[in-house]
């Protein structure tokens, strides 16, 4: 019989909708060839969400994501819902379908394709044939921690707080999916941590510690958040897999991407026990929306890592970083990663040609 799967498809706001057409594409294509059938179901989250049903995650929409195999998000937010109360915030959609479904743990790889080593700030030799993962915990610390808030004091003076808290099992299960990680890699772990200031990441390096023991084939070590993010961007080559908490992943990713060339470049799986969400890691860029330049390739390679994490297909995604990495090859380049003698391209243009490499690869 042939395979079956729902996927949520998510556009949300800005140059949301227009890249996840273009990851349609890809979807269409898969689907001929394979003989797969996928019922996408599109729903409105984020700024949409808010215009559709008053809330950034309407329950609609939520049921929507936690009935599918698998989802596929665009990117939430926009100056035009900024002035909102928080929780009417476009980021508070994305927040919570990481939390409804238990999204624990997000992978997001950066790796350097060789057509673009010479696209990143960074010097060639720096980043050239760079292929490393981030593993940041998606459902805990500092974002979620309660309390949080922001109150007046009998002063009259305000203030605002929040809670970076961590258990035991927390950690465990992110350790757990860095150590299993880096065992398909390199076996190399990095836990990102600030022990020597914040005691819930000083529980957070004992039990990585403790963790580690299941694994004596993957070498640990530990480093200091600030450090991190100078190796980074000394010399990132050392890095196999790194995990971190929430707040230290968020921040660590995005300077990971500029590594690659373009955070247009940098897909991401968030991943639970029965759910999993697939997504670029950039966000809505409402100044380019609607302009056809936006880079559609790291939601391109996020269908990639549904196929890998999802469908238990790493050979699809190999031919879908296979087109990719085959369109950068011949020169074809979006304005963020554009650069002199290339030839530029819009969105909709690079996912026609990701498509068009993508289909005589395709093996039944
Ligand atoms: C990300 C984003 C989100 C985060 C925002 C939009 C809530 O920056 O996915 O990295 O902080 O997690
Ligand atoms: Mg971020």
């Amino acid at each position: 019989m042939n395979p079956e799967s729902t996927i949520a498809v998510l556009p949300g706001d800005g140059i949301g909708p227009e890249v996840v057409r273009e990851a349609k594409k890809i979807l269409q294509i898969l689907e001929s060839r394979l003989g797969w059938t996928f019922r996408l179901a599109e729903a409105p989250v984020g700024g949409a969400g808010f215009e559709a049903a008053g809330h950034p995650l309407p329950p609609e929409s939520l049921k929507t994501a936690k009935e599918a195999d698998a989802v596929l998000l665009g990117a939430v937010g926009g100056p035009k819902w900024d002035k909102l109360e928080f929780r009417f915030r476009p980021e508070r959609a994305l927040l919570g379908l990481r939390k409804e479904m238990e999204l624990f743990a997000n992978l997001r790889p950066a790796k350097v394709f060789p057509a673009l080593a010479g696209a990143s700030t960074l010097k060639l030799e720096v980043v050239e044939g760079l292929d490393i993962m981030v593993v940041r915990e998606l459902i805990g610390g500092i974002y979620f921690g309660e309390p949080r808030g922001v109150e007046t004091g009998p002063d009259g003076k305000r203030k605002g707080f929040n809670t970076l808290v961590y258990t035991e099992p927390e950690i465990e299960r992110i350790a757990r999916i860095a150590f299993e990680t880096a065992q398909k890699r390199n076996n190399k772990v990095t836990s990102v941590d600030k022990a020597n200031v914040l005691e819930s990441t000083g529980l957070w390096r004992e039990v990585v510690i403790e963790v580690h023991a299941d694994y004596p084939g993957v070498s640990l070590d530990h480093m200091y958040v600030d450090n991190a993010a100078m190796q980074l961007v000394r010399a990132p080559k050392q890095f196999d897999v790194i995990v971190t908490t929430n707040m230290f992943g968020d921040i660590l990713s995005d300077e990971a991407s500029m590594l690659t060339g373009s955070i247009g470049m940098l897909p991401s799986a968030s991943l639970g026990t029965r759910h999993a969400m697939y997504e670029p890691i950039h966000g809505s860029a409402p100044d380019i929306a609607g302009k056809d330049i936006a880079n559609p390739l790291a939601t391109i390679l996020s269908v990639g890592m549904m196929f890998k994490h999802s469908f238990n297909r790493g050979d699809v995604n190999e031919w879908i970083e296979g087109a990719v990495g085959a369109v950068l090859d011949a020169g074809y380049r979006t304005g963020d990663i554009m650069s002199k003698g290339m030839k530029r391209v819009g969105t909709v243009e690079m996912g026609d040609r990701v498509a068009a490499e993508l289909e005589p690869r395709i093996q039944c």
